[in-house]
């Protein structure tokens, strides 16, 4: 046992019950449960049962009371208006609830496992080989590693794929000038670090590009290079190895500055189907689902047309021969499918390719590889803005450099934590700055559900007051304070104790933790979440501002005092955890 039952679970319950017994004809009435300002809870869900079932609503709604037994959770109940129900939960109740949060042996407050976990593969955290990343790559990893932990936390089981990519025409080029200059990748010391290999890359990239513009012959070399890799060649393929595992060394660093981990394992980039390439064409074929247009193996859709009005496939084979990203998706998919047994694929990507999914899970369903039994959905997200609301970029146009915006958050961070340090050391406040800074960034990221576009407003993001992660990361570090100067006084549930307003609103909001992340994780929605848990701090200061800790007028409330914030930082933990961002025990 370590799922508590919530508040809500259990009045929904008593309310089902009492309305299945005044309407024994009427199978699961729902009674729309919801918070509310007036009481605790409202149930809305009597005038349109009582509408269905030909009765007077308020008659109906006086029954349900009737059968509701008060006492133990629910203190009052009374009919309002037409035949609502206003419902105020005991504050026994409310504090005998946290407290078995509060001891759940598996530590995890109380947070059940699914029904029915399944196996569930994200694709994520997908930058592409020879390329630095931008702000659509940090979204991807931001977002997938959020919907990663949740799910995790609530029982599912995880396969995590980095689909990077790392295979293409643009190789030939790449490979080609390595073997004309074959030092150009050479490293002196083997503690290359990641901004010194996208130099490199980079370098190398803009200097392959120039001949390839420039230089007929050498355009001719480099296009047979793809003939080559594609073959398999295996001097070529050693070559394009070289580029993968330079480019690995920088993402991984900034994946260890987005404070996130990744696992070798784990990637398995655009390369990892060639082998399944041939076989995905052959099986679209045979079945009809892909035919021969123009030379070209093309899947069509009635509903999908350019702007000229012609149908728009999607291209699985080139006219050329030559493979595409529509061809290693699909066979990515027979893979997650036939071999990892996925029962759910989720694609964090961009918005701007949902063309591109939409086209390839509608492939997979004709071709019988997507059914009932699994499904793929594209978790879309939309684009960084700029502070004018354009799509960000630098002064000059260019797209900015990941890294160079990572940095900037935690110098502005590593300020706003100085001026408010009172005992951290220089090291400290290097260590804090890198916490906050990477944490507002993903939660201005996570905050706004993913679809839609966000500004990336670095002061915005670092501000103390308002919905970020230093707000809710000071609430954390405040109550680690007070509980450090609580010294030998220990949080201790005391059921018995009335609660004050404030006290009861924190409490019942913390109650339900449970639900948030439940609903969050099923929906891949992380910005339900971060809404709960910044309510959940807005809470906390109210509580703070009205009741006293350590001054409280009985040894008994200063201890029932010290629970609340000590579930209430748990709490926080948890949730930020899940959000893969850091809560500092001082700031
Ligand atoms: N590498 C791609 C990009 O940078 C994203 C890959 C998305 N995943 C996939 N299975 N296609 O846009």
């Amino acid at each position: 046992m370590a799922s508590v039952t919530s508040l809500t679970a259990t009045v929904h319950q008593r309310l089902a019950a009492a309305l299945t017994a005044a309407l024994p004809e009427t199978a699961d009435a729902d009674p729309l449960l919801r918070r509310s300002d007036r009481a605790d809870f409202q149930a809305n869900g009597i005038l349109a049962l009582a509408k269905k079932a030909k009765a007077n609503p308020r008659d109906l709604a006086t029954q349900v009371v009737g059968g509701i037994v008060t006492g133990d959770v629910i203190k009052d109940i009374e009919v309002s208006g037409p035949g609502f129900l206003n419902i105020t939960i005991t504050d026994k109740a409310i504090t005998e609830n946290l407290a078995s949060r509060a001891t759940d042996p598996a530590g995890r407050l109380g947070v059940p496992f699914t029904d029915q976990p399944g196996t569930t593969v994200v694709d994520y955290a997908q930058p592409n080989v020879a390329k630095e990343m931008h702000v659509g790559h940090l979204r991807s990893a931001v977002i997938g590693d959020a919907v990663v932990q949740m799910l995790e936390f609530v029982g599912e089981t995880v396969v995590r794929r980095h689909h990077i990519g790392d295979w293409g025409t643009q190789f030939g080029m790449l490979i080609q000038y390595l073997d004309e200059h074959p030092h150009e990748l050479d490293h002196e010391d083997a503690q290359v670090t990641g901004e010194e290999a996208m130099s490199n890359l980079d370098r190398l990239y803009k200097a392959a590009r120039a001949h390839f513009d420039s230089d007929e012959e050498f355009k001719t070399r480099a296009r047979r290079r793809v003939v080559d890799l594609q073959a398999g060649d295996p001097k070529t393929l050693a070559a394009w190895q070289k580029f993968v595992d330079e480019s690995k060394i920088y993402f991984f660093s900034v994946f260890e500055k987005l404070d996130m981990e990744i696992r070798d394992p784990d990637i398995v980039g655009e390369s990892g189907y060639n082998d399944m390439l041939d076989e995905t064409c052959r099986l679209l074929e045979e079945s009809g689902v892909a035919v021969r247009s123009e030379g070209a193996l093309c899947v069509f859709f009635d509903d999908i047309k350019g702007p000229d009005g012609n149908l728009v496939p999607l291209i699985v084979k080139k006219s050329d021969g030559g493979y595409g990203y529509a061809a290693t998706d699909l066979s990515a998919i027979r893979d997650r499918v036939f071999n990892l047994k996925a029962s759910k694929i989720v694609y964090v990507v961009d918005a701007r390719q949902s063309l591109h999914f939409k086209m390839v899970f509608e492939t997979a369903r004709r071709a019988g590889w997507l059914n009932g039994d699994t499904k793929a959905e594209q978790l879309a997200f939309g684009t960084v803005l700029g502070k004018d609301g354009k799509p960000f970029k630098t002064r000059e146009g260019e797209t900015v450099r990941l890294v160079d915006l990572l940095d900037e958050a935690v110098d502005r961070a590593s300020a706003v934590v100085r001026e408010k340090a009172q005992d951290l050391s220089e090291e400290e406040i290097a260590e804090r700055g890198a916490q906050v800074g990477i944490g507002a960034v993903k939660y201005a990221d996570l905050s706004t559900s993913a679809n839609r576009d966000y500004k990336f407003d670095l002061d915005q993001m670092v501000s103390l007051n308002g919905d970020t992660s230093v707000y809710l990361q000071y609430a954390y570090a405040r109550i680690q304070s007070i509980l450090r100067k609580a010294g030998d006084v220990r949080p201790v549930a005391h059921p018995e104790l009335e609660l004050a307003p404030a006290e009861r609103q924190l409490g019942l909001h913390a109650d339900r933790f449970a639900e948030t992340v439940a609903e969050a994780a099923e929906e891949y929605a992380p910005h339900k979440l971060t809404a709960y848990l910044y309510q959940l701090a807005s809470l906390y200061t109210t509580f703070y501002a009205e009741c006293p800790v350590l001054k409280a007028d009985t040894p008994a409330q200063v201890e029932n005092r010290l629970f609340l914030c000590d579930i209430t930082a748990r709490t926080l933990h948890q949730g930020m955890a899940l959000l893969g961002i850091r809560t500092p025990e001082r700031l």
